[in-house]
């Protein structure tokens, strides 16, 4: 008799939970030692039993065993489990891990009374590496094909669903961006023709870079690495307002004052439309006289902002932060000001993300950019003075220690650029696409490998970053890998 058949009806929802649990601890056990043990080792043939043990258990009663995971929640056999506290993190790592794999389902079938221990560890096996793959789903059911594994079953429409849903938000990432460039173009271009610009389009920008904000931050941090030479000032103020967004996010802000913020940095920079382009694009240090020209912008988009046709309650909310975007924390920045003041907090997150982008784009005067870690260390040493700490850590801690769209060279000889961070990852040893040389001259991009990946048999870690560099130095679109 099986233990599920011992169950009296009374009680028999929290044994179910209970073995629910069992279930999955016993799926993370070994999916956690798969990862560090060869076939052959002695606790991960242990882990293996107690796995199939309590699979066998639900599918010698019910016939099958289902599991789906919505919002974080377990179901089997499509009822929710309930988990014991001690339990809890056991539960969210579970879930970070189907979520990474975009697993939204599974079924083991009555084959599974069949199933050896061999074909249990190489299906975990996969599972663990399907990761790596960018469709890892799809990678997973290919390989699964094989008629060892007939006792498993991925739940299909799910697997469009996730799929889609990935695919809808790299498709509104994109789009949002293009829209972002576009309407910002717009309104530069009425400034200095003249007409009357409105504020409505860019708003709406906006909106859908708050929106993207909830559904996946870390997709909107990989479009803040799109860098253009010739629209430098556009993209630019895209990147600010979408790196001032995740950063206002991660300090808890509200919608409303996201969308404002957001706003702030999409005109930041607008007062330069009267900076001369001599001056904008000079190659080379600026004379004093021009450099007094360019200090002149914060107070400019100032200006510009006052006479765009918006509400006066949204021009007043957006004013302060462009002016002060240069003026540093310990205000001896410019505009001058005789006594020093406080800098708001909005004009304070936007100074973190102008100066981060400002110096990881290559410009004419400078070709080669410093690497975004360079930018951090070198941001760290005038924390205090130009940045206020507090906000500093906050924004190292959401970028990590490499950000996004850093070029690095491996000890395996392989270049990578550093992906967004997730919750999860690693900060020091974060996930990279690498690069593969293209026949035509320049790159492909090649497998997704995580930093933190330890080799099984020596315990050491299989890559270490020995170098990096700004994309820039190698011709290197850093959003074309991540977004794409
Ligand atoms: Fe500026
Ligand atoms: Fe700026």
């Amino acid at each position: 008799m099986t233990e599920i058949t011992k169950l009296t009806t009374e009680g028999n929802q929290k044994r179910r939970s209970l073995l629910g649990e069992k279930f999955l601890i016993a799926l993370y056990r070994v999916t956690a030692t798969s990862k560090m043990y060869q076939s052959n080792n002695a606790v991960l043939i242990d882990c293996a039993r107690e796995f199939i043990g309590t699979v066998s258990n639900w599918v010698l009663e019910d016939g099958y065993l289902s599991v789906n995971i919505s919002r974080g929640h377990f179901f089997m056999q499509d009822e929710k489990l309930v988990f014991q506290r001690e339990n809890i993190n056991i539960v969210k790592e579970m879930s970070a891990y189907f979520e990474q794999r975009l697993i939204k389902g599974f079924r083991f079938n009555r084959s599974f009374n069949e199933v050896s221990i061999e074909q249990v560890l190489e299906f975990i096996r996969l599972l663990n590496s399907s990761k790596e793959d960018e469709e890892p789903l799809v990678w997973l059911v290919t390989r699964l094909e094989d008629g060892a594994f007939s006792w498993i079953e991925f739940i299909s429409d799910s697997d469009a669903s996730a799929k889609a849903q990935n695919e809808a938000s790299k498709e509104l990432a994109r789009k949002s961006y293009s829209y972002a460039l576009a309407s910002l173009k717009e309104v530069s271009q009425k400034i200095v023709s003249e007409s009357r610009a409105g504020v409505r389009k860019i708003k709406r920008v906006v909106q859908d870079m708050v929106d993207l904000l909830s559904i996946d931050k870390a997709l909107l941090l990989g479009m803040s690495t799109v860098r253009d030479y010739d629209d430098y000032t556009y993209t630019h103020s895209v990147n600010v307002a979408i790196l001032s967004l995740c950063l206002g996010k991660a300090i808890g802000l509200s919608r409303l004052s996201l969308s404002n913020l957001g706003l702030c940095g999409l005109v930041h920079d607008l007062g330069k439309v009267e900076t001369p382009k001599e001056i904008l694009k000079k190659p080379g240090k600026l004379t004093a006289e021009e450099f007094m020209e360019m200090e002149k912008h914060p107070l400019r988009s100032v200006g510009q902002i006052l006479k765009l046709q918006a509400e006066r309650d949204l021009k007043a909310k957006v004013l302060l932060p462009p002016l002060e975007h240069h003026m540093k924390y310990d205000s001896s920045g410019y505009p001058r000001v005789r006594r020093r003041q406080t800098v708001s907090l909005f004009g304070r997150i936007i100074t973190i993300a102008d100066f981060f982008d400002a110096l990881s784009s290559p410009r004419i005067y400078r070709p080669v950019a410093y690497s975004p870690d360079k930018v951090l260390g070198l941001m760290l040493q005038r924390s205090g003075k130009d940045f206020d700490p507090i906000l500093l850590k906050v924004f190292i801690n959401m970028v990590g220690a490499y950000p996004m769209g850093t070029l690095i060279e491996l000890d395996t000889g392989d270049l990578g650029l550093v992906l967004p961070s997730t919750g999860e990852s690693n900060k020091v040893r974060p996930r990279v696409v690498l690069l593969v040389s293209g026949n035509g001259g320049g790159y492909k991009k090649g497998e997704r490998v995580d930093l933190a990946e330890k080799d099984a048999a020596t315990g050491s870690y299989i890559r270490n970053i020995v170098n990096t560099f700004n994309p820039s130095e190698y011709n290197i679109q850093p959003a074309e890998f991540i977004l794409s």
